[in-house]
């Protein structure tokens, strides 16, 4: 049974967020994320038809951050292969939060997965032989349905003054021999990456983009191979929140992914891609009006991924 979605069911999905906005914070450690209004909220959802339904905030725009992880990871799996990606990254939920640098050290030569920092970091890194910033910055305008993407140059500057914990972890990955190229130039690329300034919008494109199997709903033009989509997906759904992405998994049950500007992007099984832009985060680092309204918007119709 199909359960249709309505711009009252989101009216009330933002309601519920917004009420919530109150019990987080917004991201410091970056001082130019400190500078948004922690009350902003908006959901969009794309439908498998390209159509749009919203509320809120959604034409916003603020830093990618985390959310571009998916971007990187679907690149670099377009141009290496899954073999060769994965020989560089492991698949599995870290358990530690995204800048942790202690298991990297401890237990693995291997960043735990793409998504937290030494992954993405490691990812860029392959990435650096055979492309520019501007190259993916092309791509990541395709995969958003968004031809307004561009750099947020007070925030890039602003991550750059104080990444020093992601170069840390770039020298770390060097030393161990998995790095190969330059740790300036690959933690650069790797702000930038973060500093793409999208909404709401952009990100349920990117969504319905990877709900859809890798083809724009709109244009029907493929992005990505399906292989490509399913493997970005599924790692969204097994470590995409951080070290809350058990919890999200069992309350959401959708593939999403987060990032400390308040962005979240989630592909349902359903064919729907929706983007959420909240930046009061919760503890581990989520929008904690985005978790919400999503849950209740997954409740509502129906799309955690394993309610059979
Ligand atoms: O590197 C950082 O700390 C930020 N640019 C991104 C952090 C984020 O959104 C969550 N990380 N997985």
């Amino acid at each position: 049974m199909a359960y249709e979605l309505t711009q009252e069911l989101l009216d009330e999905a933002l309601i519920i967020g917004k009420a919530a906005t109150d019990r987080g914070t917004v991201a410091s450690y970056i001082p130019e994320l400190a500078k948004v209004d922690a009350e902003d909220f908006g959901i969009c959802v794309m439908q498998k038809d390209g159509s749009m339904l919203h509320a809120g905030e959604v034409n916003q725009r603020f830093s990618i951050q985390s959310v571009s992880k998916t971007i990187v990871l679907a690149a670099a799996i377009s141009e290496f292969g899954l073999d060769k990606v994965f020989t560089y990254v492991k698949m599995e939920p870290s358990g530690d939060s995204f800048n942790s640098i202690l298991k990297l050290d401890l237990t693995s030569n291997l960043p735990y997965n793409p998504y937290i920092n030494a992954g993405a970091i490691q990812i860029t890194g392959l990435l650096s032989k055979k492309f520019k910033f501007e190259d993916l910055l092309d791509y990541s305008k395709k995969l958003c349905l968004d031809d307004e993407i561009t750099l947020n140059l007070p925030v890039y500057e602003s991550e750059a003054a104080t990444g020093d914990r992601n170069r840390a972890i770039a020298y770390l990955l060097k030393s161990k021999d998995v790095l190969h190229a330059d740790c300036d130039e690959v933690t650069d690329f790797y702000f930038k990456m973060c500093s793409l300034n999208v909404s709401a919008k952009s990100l349920a494109g990117l969504g319905a983009v990877l709900a859809n199997g890798g083809v724009n709903p709109i244009t029907n033009e493929r992005l990505m191979e399906a292989e490509t989509a399913r493997i970005v997906t599924t790692l969204m759904f097994t470590c995409g929140t951080y070290d809350e992405s058990g919890e999200i998994a069992v309350k959401v049950g959708i593939p999403a992914k987060s990032g400390v500007g308040g962005g979240i992007v989630l592909a349902t099984k359903t064919g729907m891609g929706i983007g959420v832009y909240g930046p009061s985060l919760d503890k581990k680092g989520n929008s904690i009006a985005g978790i919400k309204a999503l849950e209740y918007i997954s409740k509502e119709l129906h799309l955690h991924t394993f309610e059979y």
